[in-house]
């Protein structure tokens, strides 16, 4: 496959693979390079222009970032964001110098030639901006296509060299008009024709995933979230049944979890799929513990061992198939000598793939949840799976306050199971990004029938997010709220009280452990 491509330098901004996923959205395939690729490498890619993503530094502080220089000779459109911008100015003779006014956050920037990268935009946009150092002075070979109150040069093109910078982020939600700018640079300059598709990610994936693989044998840990089940679905795709997913009952799942993974993919997809029975172990274990972050630490401990267990059955495996998602990557740059690598934002993805010793796969680790989620539905997953809501690892465990037994984890399963149908039956489960019940320990008196009662509460949170990290209480209607409550407090045994969550994150978080 030789698609057009744009190429992303990374200069170790935090949104360099949101710029990734912008071009995407324009059907243009884009890949994510270091910042300092050799343009002689970056000559063989079937490249239509390139990107310099923004960064930390300032482009004369002893650490900054340098590109090679020659890309500029390349022949290509350069697009050189924020800190992309200031290097590109300064290589082709311009002058950058701290700003007087630092600019972060919302700014009104005036658009003074809409020739190019401006066409089809009003003379005033909104825009967002980050930076400390702007550019200061320009040699006659540049036009000012746009400026901001404090920033004169807030947007320029080279006259000769075909390199357009802007000053501001025109890929975040920030900056309405920025899918504008980049489609502006997509097609009116780049030339791009637009022919990429989500499916052709999962042609070149699979090629891929096929070629790394070779006949050696790849497992997979399903747990029947959308990253795993789009994961293993690819890697199936790619190779059949060298594929062999294991499913972990660690007895801390929701009703029909386990039922429900078994019939899509061991009997609709024909996956290979081994389900192992781990939950007496996994109760074991958390006997006892009532401190979060030890149930967390145990049953990490014991997934490991019940993964390992049933992966050393199987013969010839090399490698393990994960579900990372961009969000979820640890930059590894540190180890490749990636100079933008200790300036990124790093999430924990967990230890198991260092503990088993296999080489990962990781089909999924450039794309954000939502793209995810178009593969999924791509690969014919059903709509449950794909628009799932996120289950943590550590299952009910983190949603019963105190000891984890089998009595606690009933009730649970049984609160979590009617608000789900009811948060169904009332449209608002797509709307809803998370919803669960928590098991509180501690009983509160309430009068059934003619009798006194002293039972168990029920704390029901349902949030509304677009990334997980903040979120708001979702506001349900109060009447939905109201069957949810009967219907616990009629069905579920041992339950007299149901509360409603009405904490933002932060500072609570989703889950209650
Ligand atoms: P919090 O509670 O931190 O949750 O606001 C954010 C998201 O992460 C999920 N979560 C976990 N997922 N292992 C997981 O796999 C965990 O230990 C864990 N803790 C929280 C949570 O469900 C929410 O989607």
């Amino acid at each position: 496959m030789n698609h057009e491509m744009i190429a992303i330098l990374d200069f170790g901004s935090q949104y360099s693979q949101l710029i990734a996923r912008r071009v995407r959205e324009h059907n243009v395939y884009s890949e994510i390079f270091r910042a300092d690729t050799p343009a002689k490498q970056l000559r063989q890619l079937p490249l239509k222009g390139l990107i310099l993503s923004g960064g930390p530094a300032s482009v004369y502080s002893k650490n900054a970032i340098e590109c090679d220089r020659k890309i500029f000779e390349l022949g290509l459109p350069i697009l050189g964001i924020c800190y992309g911008m200031q290097l590109g100015c300064k290589f082709l003779g311009g002058h950058v110098v701290p700003a007087q006014k630092r600019e972060y956050g919302r700014t009104t920037l005036s658009i003074v030639d809409k020739s190019d990268l401006f066409a089809h935009l009003p003379d005033s946009i909104t825009v967002w901006a980050s930076h400390g150092d702007q550019v200061s002075k320009l040699g006659d070979d540049f036009a000012v296509l746009a400026t901001t109150e404090t920033c004169p040069y807030a947007a320029v093109r080279h006259k000769n060299k075909n390199f357009f910078g802007v000053q501001f982020h025109p890929e975040v939600a920030h900056t309405p008009q920025g899918q504008e700018i980049l489609k502006n640079f997509l097609y009116n300059i780049c030339r791009c024709s637009g022919d990429w598709k989500m499916s052709d990610f999962v042609d070149k994936t699979t090629e891929e995933i096929r070629k790394k693989v070779g006949d050696a044998m790849v497992i997979c840990g399903l747990s029947g979230g959308v990253d795993s089940s789009v994961t293993a679905s690819l890697v199936h795709k790619a190779i059949g049944d060298q594929l062999v997913c294991i499913f972990v009952d660690n007895g801390l799942l929701r009703n029909n979890e386990r039922e429900n993974v078994t019939s899509t993919f061991g009997d609709h997809f024909h996956i290979n799929l081994r389900v192992i029975d781990w939950s007496k172990q996994f109760l074991k274990g958390l006997a006892g513990a009532i401190d979060p972050q030890q149930k967390r630490r145990i049953i990490g401990a014991e997934f490991i061992e019940a993964f390992k267990s049933e992966a050393s059955k199987i013969k010839n495996v090399r490698f393990l198939a994960q579900g990372t998602l961009y969000p979820d990557v640890i930059e590894s740059g540190a180890k490749d000598g990636n100079p933008a690598a200790n300036i990124k934002l790093h999430h924990n993805v967990g230890a198991l793939p260092k503990q088993l010793g296999f080489e990962l796969i990781e089909p999924l680790r450039d794309l954000f949840k939502d793209e995810v989620r178009t593969v999924g539905e791509y690969l014919g997953l059903p709509e449950d799976i794909v628009w799932r809501h996120p289950f943590p690892g550590p299952g009910l465990a983190v949603r019963i306050i105190g000891e984890v037994t089998p009595q606690r984890l009933q009730i649970l399963r049984a609160a979590d199971e009617i608000l789900i149908d009811e948060i169904r039956s009332a449209g608002l489960y797509r709307k809803i990004s998370q919803a669960l019940t928590v098991l509180l320990p501690v009983s509160t008196v309430g009068v059934m029938g003619d009798e006194r009662s002293y039972e168990n509460v029920i704390a029901v949170r349902a949030v509304e997010t677009p990334d997980f990290m903040t979120a708001d209480f979702s506001h349900i209607p109060y009447d939905v709220l109201g069957v949810i409550s009967n219907r616990i407090i009629n069905e579920v045994r041992g339950v007299n009280r149901v509360v409603y969550d009405i904490s933002s994150k932060p500072p609570a978080t989703i889950e209650w452990e």
